[in-house]
């Protein structure tokens, strides 16, 4: 693992509990998560959700698919213990979003709900084709992650006392990649978010479907 992931996971790692209290609920994404659910081919479709968190986003898919096959990966190890709890039905991995390939499965659906904040440009190109390589034909990718421009990428804090670095990303690129890689764009929204005070940001969400 990369010094700049290490420092990434261990944040979050000490600040699991109070992002579950802080994150579980994800009604602001609902309308899209939902978009994701319907898109699917089945109602037990199988699910790799990257970055699982404390389970929030699959807490909320099991809750509309309660027969969805769902593994969880993160690279901190509270997270994945949250999620355990939170959504029981899903199986957990300890898995750096960097090496989703080395999974050897196929998904009906990849959940990358903010993990492209830690990923650098290159990084999320990478993600994309890798994505493409476990989707099932038609499978569905949902992204969301923070916009800006990616000159602006760095740290920022203190949160917590901490400074954390973040990676924003521009809607031109992402989408360009998932065009390259052989995803049809079915919505891409930017969506105005209230990160905390001093911390107003916008939010890009994606939603696309591999083609045959
Ligand atoms: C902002 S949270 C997102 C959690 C959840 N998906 C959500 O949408 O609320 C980012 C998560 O990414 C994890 N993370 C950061 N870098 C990672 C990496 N390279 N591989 C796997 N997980 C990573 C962190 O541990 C944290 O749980």
């Amino acid at each position: 693992m990369d010094k700049r992931t290490k420092e990434t996971v261990k944040i979050f790692d000490d600040a699991a509990e109070r992002y579950q209290d802080k994150y579980m609920d994800v009604s602001s994404y609902s309308e899209h998560l939902s978009l994701f659910c319907e898109a699917l081919s089945s109602d037990e479709a199988s699910i790799l959700d990257v970055a699982c968190g404390p389970g929030n986003v699959a807490k909320y898919i099991v809750g509309r698919l309660p027969s969805a096959i769902i593994t969880s990966t993160d690279l901190s190890s509270k997270m994945l213990e949250l999620t355990k709890v939170n959504v029981p039905s899903a199986t957990t991995l300890l898995l750096d979003a960097k090496a989703i390939k080395s999974i050897d499965k196929k998904y009906d659906g990849i959940l990358a709900s903010f993990i492209f904040p830690y990923l650098s440009k290159v990084e999320v190109v990478d993600f994309i084709q890798d994505s493409a390589s476990i989707l099932n034909d038609e499978g569905v990718l949902y992204i969301s992650t923070m916009q800006g421009s990616d000159s602006d990428s760095g740290y920022v804090g203190p949160s917590d006392g901490v400074q954390m670095y973040i990676n924003y990303h521009e809607v031109n690129y992402v989408e360009q990649a998932l065009n390259e890689f052989g995803f049809e764009i079915v919505t891409s929204v930017i969506q105005p978010y209230d990160y905390g005070v001093d911390n107003n940001g916008t939010d890009i969400i994606i939603l696309a479907k591999l083609k045959n």
